[in-house]
């Protein structure tokens, strides 16, 4: 199994093997903006309340739903990078990112991506992310058990929130690493002027999936 496919890097914590890069590029930068990003099929959640009963069956949706994101960029970004390489994998991720967001969040869920340091600034992770983030940033340093994944319910509204760490592997090292190549590099800070996601090394924390949840009100009548 490719040690950099969706569920490896979202899942799990293992330490990524080396990958020669080019075909892990192909393979891997499908992620690259990997957003929040729901296949329109796929984002049918059903509207329920976030009573406890629900909560484990919301958490197995937000999972499939994260799964289900990084399944459909994958598909756009390998074509991108298939045709003009990583350049054109960052134009492309400019392109969909933030538009597929949107109108993949429906049903009660929204759906995208955060970081402590962010390329996009609208990604940018408010303070239960930033505390969900430096959780994971540290159970990876210090590489301590446990998922890297993190839930939680406002009693007063309802609302379910829930977050997915992204680790960073060998190839998001050649778009958010320490030794970007010179063209690509350009291109990011074109599309990015505050670009901030560089200098990650492999295996620490890049990100994160997160999602809200929100029940409908109940009908009045
Ligand atoms: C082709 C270059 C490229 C590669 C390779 C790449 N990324 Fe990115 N990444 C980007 C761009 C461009 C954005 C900004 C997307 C947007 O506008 O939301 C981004 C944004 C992100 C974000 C959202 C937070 C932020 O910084 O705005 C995460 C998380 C992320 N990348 C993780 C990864 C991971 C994990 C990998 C490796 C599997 C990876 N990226 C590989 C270009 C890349």
């Amino acid at each position: 199994m490719n040690p950099y496919s969706f569920d490896n890097i979202v899942t799990s914590i293992s330490t990524s093997k080396k990958t020669p890069l080019r075909k892990a590029i192909v393979i891997i930068s499908a992620f690259a903006c990997t957003i929040a990003i729901l296949a329109s099929g796929t984002a049918n959640a059903t509207q329920k309340p976030a009573s406890p009963d629900h909560l484990e069956d919301i958490r197995m949706e937000a999972r499939g739903h994260a799964k289900a994101l990084g399944g459909a960029l994958k598909a756009r970004l390998q074509q991108a990078i298939k045709r003009g390489g990583l350049e054109a994998g960052v134009a492309e991720c400019k392109l969909v990112a933030e538009p597929i967001a949107q109108s993949l969040s429906n049903e009660g869920w929204t759906v995208g991506r955060t970081a402590l340091k962010v390329r996009n600034p609208n990604n940018t992770a408010d303070d239960w992310e930033q505390a969900q983030l430096a959780h994971f940033a540290e159970q990876l340093s210090q590489n301590l058990p446990g998922p890297l994944e993190a839930m939680h319910v406002d009693e007063q509204t309802g609302e379910v929130r829930y977050m997915k760490a992204i680790q960073t592997g060998q190839v998001c090292t050649a778009c958010h690493g320490n030794n970007i190549a010179p063209d690509v590099y350009r291109t990011i800070k074109e599309a990015y002027p505050n670009d901030e996601a560089t200098g990650f090394d492999v295996g620490s924390l890049r990100g994160a999936f997160s999602l809200t949840y929100l029940p409908p009100k109940p009908q009045a009548d």
